[in-house]
């Protein structure tokens, strides 16, 4: 059909709209549709204007406004609800069309969907999207997974709406199957635990330093002149900033300190888990935000358990450069667990992801964009099998050159009763990555005194068991 659709949206929550305005304002013509009308209306009354925006008020509609083979983006939330679009949309199908899902599904999800799509010649890609609200509408960070050929379908159309790095733009084949939704896991996981650094780092100047909320959103803009560069440390600052309409106060005093989540995070914890990889800080993350929403629990046992609270006097410029260098440490071990971990899955998965076209659509548009990300895809491009940053002489350097400032602030932060579960298990990882020689010996012993469940010995090969009791 001439001048059809030639990409539509399910869904027109506010990155569904978004996005439609992002390709309508690149020339692409857009059919949208929405579950209820209301929506759609509202949506081209307060929002569209000159875009090529055509609406559709059934799916059979939808469905004949679209361009052959079709191009259909699912924006609805993550779940059950992906399925139900399906279902509702498989008999208006025909085979070659493509089905997109731009939500956070899980992985798993997506090999399923795509599987039974398949079975009916239909095509579907997992479409990992990031960067928010303002992202979807200037330019978000795009992780399409699924088959080549699919992705040939819509890859000039991506390209155009993604955010534009130095180094292109922010969308690449992210790989086979579920690979998409995969890869944007991994980055909501260094998402949680670069938040989870920065809170403790905020944490760490009110607490232990009594600063001021100004002068930490000040010490955050200045962090984000250097090696801390990136949208999260601004977006600190930003948030520190902002007061209170009503009580002038910053609002984020104000806030209650529980925080929420979605799932992705805990889906990257439990898929490291399952594939073997250590993933502590990206794990830690997740268990602090559970930890946080038991408030009345902490309340309660923090009445009864006293501890020193003290503030650590005058402090010089020094511990806030440790405290920098110390959320640095954190965030190169987040990167380095996040990707080995996007490399095991891409083994047992057969995904065939590269990371350095990864840490490439992540330099700009997403919520992880950072001044590492560049540093980062060069040591990976060094070696693009070694499933290690810390394998980089250079990498390392970064890392050991902070160790010490990390040390020292995990030790004030001890004395100030303040938790930093994100940099302790960061320089716990590198710790005992750099050991060659760890005490996981006397666990095996144990098992073995226990359980005959055998051991291995360092000065000769084979199976050992030993009545230690007897
Ligand atoms: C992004 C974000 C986005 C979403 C997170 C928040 O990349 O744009 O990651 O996808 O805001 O999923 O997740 P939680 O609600 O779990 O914090």
């Amino acid at each position: 059909m001439r001048n059809g659709g030639e990409i539509g949206i399910i869904g027109l929550a506010v990155m569904g709209q978004n996005l439609a305005l992002n390709f309508a304002r690149h020339g692409f013509r857009v059919c949208v549709y929405n579950r209820t009308p209301e929506r759609t209306e509202g949506f081209l009354r307060d929002r569209v204007r000159d875009e090529p925006i055509i609406p559709a008020y059934t799916l059979e509609e939808f469905v004949r406004c679209l361009e052959r083979p079709r191009r259909i983006l699912l924006m609805v939330q993550a779940g059950s609800a992906v399925d139900q679009v399906i279902e509702a949309l498989l008999p208006l199908l025909e085979p070659g069309d493509l089905v997109m899902d731009g939500g956070n599904s899980h992985y798993a999800d997506t090999e399923r969907r795509m599987q039974n799509l398949a079975a009916h010649g239909i095509r579907f890609l997992g479409v990992g999207i990031s960067g928010g609200e303002k992202g979807a509408l200037l330019g978000p960070s795009i992780m399409p997974g699924g088959s080549a050929e699919a992705y040939a379908m819509v890859e000039h159309m991506f390209i155009r709406i993604a955010a534009q790095s130095e180094e292109g733009p922010c969308c690449a084949y992210m790989g086979r199957g579920g690979a998409g939704h995969y890869v944007k896991m991994v980055h909501n996981a260094i998402e949680y635990a670069f938040m989870q650094g920065i809170a403790e780092a905020y944490d760490f100047m009110k607490t232990a330093l009594g600063m001021p909320v100004e002068a930490i959103a000040e010490t955050f803009e200045r962090w984000n002149e250097g090696a801390l560069n990136a949208f999260l440390t601004e977006l600190a600052a930003r948030v520190l900033r902002y007061r209170d309409p009503e009580s002038g106060d910053p609002l984020v005093e104000r806030i209650m300190d529980r925080a929420e989540q979605k799932g992705t995070g805990r889906w990257a914890a439990q898929s490291a888990l399952e594939l073997g990889v250590p993933a502590p800080t990206l794990t830690v993350a997740v268990i602090a935000r559970t930890l946080s929403y038991f408030k009345t629990d902490r309340e309660r046992i923090g009445a009864g358990f006293p501890w020193p609270d003290q503030r650590l006097g005058p402090f010089s410029e020094g511990v806030l450069a440790d405290l920098e260098a110390a959320l640095n440490l954190m965030l190169l071990a987040a990167f380095s667990q996040g990707l080995w971990l996007l490399h095991e899955a891409s083994r047992v998965y057969s995904y065939g992801t590269d990371r350095a076209e990864v840490l490439r659509v992540w330099r700009a548009g997403c919520i992880i964009r950072a001044r590492w990300l560049g540093f980062l895809r060069e040591i990976v491009r060094e070696d693009p099998e070694d499933p290690h940053l810390l394998f980089s002489a250079r990498f390392r350097a970064e890392l050991q050159q902070r160790l010490p400032a990390a040390g020292r602030v995990l030790r004030w932060a001890f004395e100030a009763g303040v938790p930093m579960p994100a940099l302790s298990t960061a320089v716990d990882y590198v710790l005992s990555m750099r050991r060659s020689r760890l005490p996981a010996n006397l666990i095996q012993a144990q098992r073995d005194a226990f359980g005959a469940h055998t051991y291995e010995r360092i000065d000769r090969p084979g199976v050992f068991h030993t009545e230690w009791l007897d």
